[in-house]
């Protein structure tokens, strides 16, 4: 009985060491230019998945309010130094080359935005932030728990980086532009140094439009 314990305990462990691993690993470490695996090929990655965050009104949004449509994602902070600030600007300059091109996408697309540093950006932080970018975009923060539980589904890797020298901490993260289909599933990605240019063309293909 004793020695069976063990056993399911150990097995429980390793699967939890096995997660951590596979989570701590992937790639597309904001700086670098990694590809997510597989886009070709062998099958669509499992990317998106449910979350349950506040807006930068104090909402709560799950994913089953942008049902219907797309949705851009980006995950980061608001304390970053150059990569998000940058990366939201290319999102908001795609979104607004694709207006001026197309027209009505308010009902197709919705630029997203979540926080991977729930401690300091807060539902005022976050609309503030919010401020210099797309008007549309959602900027979404919670709990610790919510925000983890959110970045799993994106398969976003994320983490502290300590520096005692430093009054302000930076954080680590990946920092891909997730597009969403309708129906909540991962339909592409682009690079976060991808040009509003190239976004919009991307979306356009996306999107049939
Ligand atoms: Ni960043």
């Amino acid at each position: 009985m004793h020695k069976r314990a063990i056993i399911i305990f150990l097995v429980g462990l390793l699967v939890l060491l096995g997660g951590a691993a596979a989570f701590h690993f992937l790639p597309g470490i904001e700086g670098t230019s990694a590809r997510l695996p597989s886009q070709a090929g062998s099958g669509t990655p499992e990317i998106g998945g449910a979350f349950e965050l506040l807006d930068q009104t104090g909402e709560t949004r799950t994913q089953a309010d942008f049902a219907g449509r797309h949705m851009l994602v980006y995950f980061g902070y608001t304390y970053c130094p150059d990569v998000c600030p940058t990366s939201l600007s290319i999102m908001s300059q795609a979104l607004d080359l694709l207006e001026a091109e197309t027209g009505g996408l308010e009902d197709r697309v919705v630029p997203v935005f979540v926080t991977v540093d729930p401690a300091r950006d807060d539902v005022p932080a976050m609309a503030a932030y919010a401020e210099h970018f797309h008007p549309r975009l959602v900027a979404l923060t919670g709990s610790d728990q919510q925000i983890a539980a959110a970045a799993e589904a994106y398969r976003v890797y994320y983490r502290k980086a300590e520096d005692p020298s430093a009054t302000e901490y930076l954080m680590d993260h990946s920092s891909f532009i997730y597009l969403m289909g309708p129906d909540g599933t991962y339909v592409g990605h682009f690079a976060h140094n991808a040009s509003p240019q190239e976004i919009a063309e991307g979306l356009k293909g996306f999107l049939d439009l």
